[in-house]
């Protein structure tokens, strides 16, 4: 019997497995340089938070969810995404008692059933930050310097920060009639999809990927052309903050996103290598959500960026990760054997990594595996190393070779450091 993976999943195998470590600790490091603490929600979650909050009118919701019953038939989702339990941790833990604002990064597996594809998986991973408690854009500019440094560190380049603002309850309601104005007359060529949409929610029209809908949409009006002072103050604001720290960004009047939730600021970083898959990052305001999931009034922004577009443009820029061992004990006769053991498991307790040659395997077949791992030093112990207390060292980077004791190995291998 032979057994696949499921299609739209993936294993991440060594080599790449150094690449997505690489990404995980530059994320850690930088989101906390900026407050991000930690939060690890479940994977399973009940349906009805992800259908509340990212709407029952999405692709997500209507097409996407790996939903199930329990066998208390509750109705349990694997999460789309990481936002909504981020909420649902923040309210039903009482974060909103603590200082604003509080600020939190993840990073895991989310599950969407779609259309495999180079970039789009049905298991993906993502690492994402969300800030809860804050109004002014100057946290809205700080995501994005956050987001452009992180990218900076893990050396990624070409990519382009699109905004948007689509506006609040104020402001939605005009932007939505106009929409509904603009489609009245188009509404025969729509996707069945898309007909429903226009009723319920005719923003997700300009999200769809069908092609008719995508021909139909051009020149329909922009919601930036739609915003209340106060969004329009707003966005202003982000425009001037984004331009004081650097961030470059074009204004992308056509990205409404696919989730329901979000208010005011959007927004997602592109690149270009990526074929048609080629958002890394997005995201933006969701001032309401913690209120509709029965928290206070709390303004909050976050973002996702997907791993496997990350880690696919740092592989095709060869950043060569791969750890390899510091120390190969070669064996030569029984003798060694102990011997080799021994001292390896030496070096390991003092936090280095080292390798062995195991019986049966020629000296000819341990030299090669110590070089195929890019091993630093070998070492060949044999009977008259032991005898003599003495064992033989090569460098395999430069060919240097050199004699060293037995008990001087752990010093020689991995120097002490030196205490000033
Ligand atoms: P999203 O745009 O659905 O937003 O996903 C964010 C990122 O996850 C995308 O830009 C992409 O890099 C990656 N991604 C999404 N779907 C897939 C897939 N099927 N395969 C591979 N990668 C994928 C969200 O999920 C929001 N929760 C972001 C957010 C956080 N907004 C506010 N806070």
């Amino acid at each position: 019997m032979k057994y696949n993976a499921l299609k739209g999943v993936h294993d991440i195998l060594p080599p790449d497995i150094h690449i997505w470590q690489k990404v995980e600790d530059a994320a850690k490091d930088i989101f906390s340089v900026y407050g991000f603490q930690e939060l690890r929600a479940p994977i399973i979650e009940s349906t009805d938070i992800f259908v509340r909050s990212i709407g029952e009118t999405t692709d997500i919701v209507e097409k996407e969810m790996y939903t199930f019953s329990d066998k208390a038939d509750r109705r349990i989702t694997l999460r789309p995404e990481g936002t909504a339990p981020v909420v649902r941790s923040y309210v039903e833990n009482h974060m909103y008692n603590l200082p604003s604002p509080q600020k939190f990064f993840y990073s895991g597996p989310m599950f969407r059933y779609e259309r495999p594809q180079a970039g789009r998986f049905r298991q993906f991973y993502q690492i994402g930050a969300e800030a809860f408690g804050v109004s002014d854009p100057k946290i809205d500019a700080e995501i994005l310097s956050m987001l452009k440094l992180f990218f900076e560190r893990i050396g990624l380049k070409d990519l382009n920060f699109q905004i948007n603002s689509i506006g609040c309850d104020k402001c939605r309601p005009g932007y939505k009639k106009a929409l509904i104005d603009f489609f009245s007359d188009r509404l025969e060529g729509l996707c069945p999809d898309c007909k429903r949409r226009y009723e319920i929610n005719p923003l997700r029209i300009l999200d769809c990927k069908v092609d008719a809908c995508v021909k139909l949409k051009e020149g329909a009006p922009h919601v930036t052309d739609s915003l209340c002072g106060e969004c329009q103050i707003h966005f202003d604001a982000f425009q001037d903050f984004l331009k004081s720290l650097d961030v470059p960004f074009v204004i992308n009047p056509n990205m409404v996103r696919g989730l329901d939730y979000y208010t005011r600021t959007t927004f997602e970083v592109t690149c270009e290598h990526l074929g048609s898959q080629n958002a890394v990052a997005a995201g933006g305001r969701y001032d309401k959500l913690v209120q509709e999931f029965g928290g206070p009034p709390t303004p909050a922004i976050g973002f996702a960026a997907g791993m496997e577009r990350l880690t696919t443009l740092l592989k095709s820029s060869s950043v060569d990760v791969v750890p390899s061992p510091k120390a190969f004990i070669a064996i030569l006769g029984t003798e060694a054997e102990r011997e080799s053991l021994i001292i390896s498991n030496r070096l390991r307790e003092k936090g280095v990594w080292a390798e062995i040659g195991y019986s049966g395997n020629s000296l000819k077949s341990q030299l090669r595996r110590a070089d195929r791992l890019s091993t630093e030093y070998v070492l060949i112990i044999g009977e008259d190393e032991i005898k003599s207390g003495k064992v033989k060292w090569k460098r395999l980077s430069d060919g240097s070779q050199g004699e060293v004791t037995l008990s001087g190995i752990y010093d020689f291998v991995s120097p002490p450091h030196r205490v000033l």
